[in-house]
């Protein structure tokens, strides 16, 4: 079987074992995937390529880590299957049968568009792979025939044992390992809570494990988000507190940085240099906390003077409550990812 993974990269080491048919030709001139052609062993499906599939793939592009012509994306508008194939040089298609038929699945459509999906998944199951179903048993490290009547999901045979199952991670905020192992009864599933600044390498991901999911399946998917940030491993219960401080947290942090900069055009700085001061003090600030190992409540006290402006600062702060707002935002955030769900 051809392996279309670079070197350096994060490989799947159970691919091999989930079969599906290996046809056709694997990419065009431009290196990209042939229409019509099978997912081959080593391919990197991804059912709705937005903002934060974006932000998790094109680092790991450039850093080698999946390689283009492996990538089998999926979209719901020709439009943005059109734009999003010229801009990244990708197989992308409004068409996910192709991605649903990869060892490995990143699942990033919004909640509500969950069904749907699932739906068609699920459509593709019981038509079998590219119309044919696979010999039931190949690949390596094959689980056992399958009892007849068993259903395909996703073009790929369920099997007892769960070693060819292929993998599932899903970001979708709120949506619960249960409900994902319902409607995708073949995969081992994952959830996962990557952020935006994954984009810069400086992500967050908590990642919550679905029930049976073996350990090399674990290590391949901490490899994936360790190379686009900091990885933490947590019960699903708290997945929803996670995602409310470090998903929807650089919003929150965004528009602190943007107030603080409108203040300093009310104080009388132009509105570049307000701008580019205000993200200097929060990276600075940001390094200061995490470098000197120190508590916030320390670091304000330390620029607080006895009667100076910084304590006249933070006292408007307290008499608008924005500690309170901020705890609110983030409680709201949390209640919000738990409705979705
Ligand atoms: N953004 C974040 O910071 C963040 C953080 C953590 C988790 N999440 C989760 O990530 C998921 C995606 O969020 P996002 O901000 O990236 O949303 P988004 O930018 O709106 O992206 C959604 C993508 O799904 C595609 N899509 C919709 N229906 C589809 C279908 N039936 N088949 C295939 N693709 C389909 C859309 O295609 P079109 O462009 O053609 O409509 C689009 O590419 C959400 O579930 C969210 O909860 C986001």
């Amino acid at each position: 079987m051809r392996r279309l993974v670079p070197p350096g990269a994060v490989r799947m080491p159970w691919a091999d074992a989930v079969p599906w048919a290996d046809s056709g030709p694997l990419a065009d001139a431009g290196g990209r995937a042939a229409a019509g052609s099978a997912a081959p062993a080593g391919s990197f499906g991804i059912v709705g390529l937005g903002r934060m599939a974006q932000a998790l793939l094109l680092p790991l592009i450039a850093d080698g880590v999946i390689e283009p012509a492996s990538v089998r994306a999926a979209v719901a508008s020709e439009a943005s299957a059109r734009q999003l194939a010229a801009s990244l040089d990708l197989a992308v298609s409004t068409d996910a049968s192709q991605a649903w038929r990869c060892a490995a699945v990143l699942l990033a459509v919004k909640p509500q568009q969950l069904q749907a999906v699932a739906s068609f998944a699920a459509s593709l199951g019981q038509l079998g792979p590219a119309g044919s179903s696979p010999p039931l048993g190949a690949g390596s490290g094959a689980a056992g025939p399958l009892a007849a009547g068993q259903p395909l999901v996703g073009g790929l045979p369920l099997a007892a044992g769960g070693e060819r199952r292929p993998l599932l991670i899903s970001v979708l905020a709120g949506v619960r390992l249960e409900r994902l192992q319902g409607l995708f009864p073949g995969w081992c599933c994952v959830r996962a809570v990557p952020n935006t600044p994954c984009l810069v390498r400086q992500g967050l991901t908590g990642l919550a494990w679905g029930a049976d999911l073996d350990p090399q399946r674990r290590d391949w998917v901490r490899l994936l988000f360790a190379r686009v940030g900091e990885v933490v491993e947590l019960p699903e219960s708290q997945l929803d507190a996670f995602l409310a401080l470090t998903s929807s947290g650089p919003a929150f942090v965004a528009l602190v940085v943007e107030a603080l900069a409108d203040g300093a055009v009310a104080a009388g700085l132009p509105r570049l240099q307000a701008q580019h001061l205000a993200h200097r003090t929060l990276a600075g600030t940001a390094a200061l906390l995490h470098e000197g190992d120190l508590h916030p409540g320390q670091l304000k006290d330390m620029v607080s003077s006895p009667a100076g402006t910084t304590i006249a600062g933070l006292r408007e702060l307290e008499r608008a409550g924005v500690r309170s707002a901020l705890i609110e935002a983030v409680l709201a955030a949390a209640a919000r990812s738990r409705e979705l769900g």
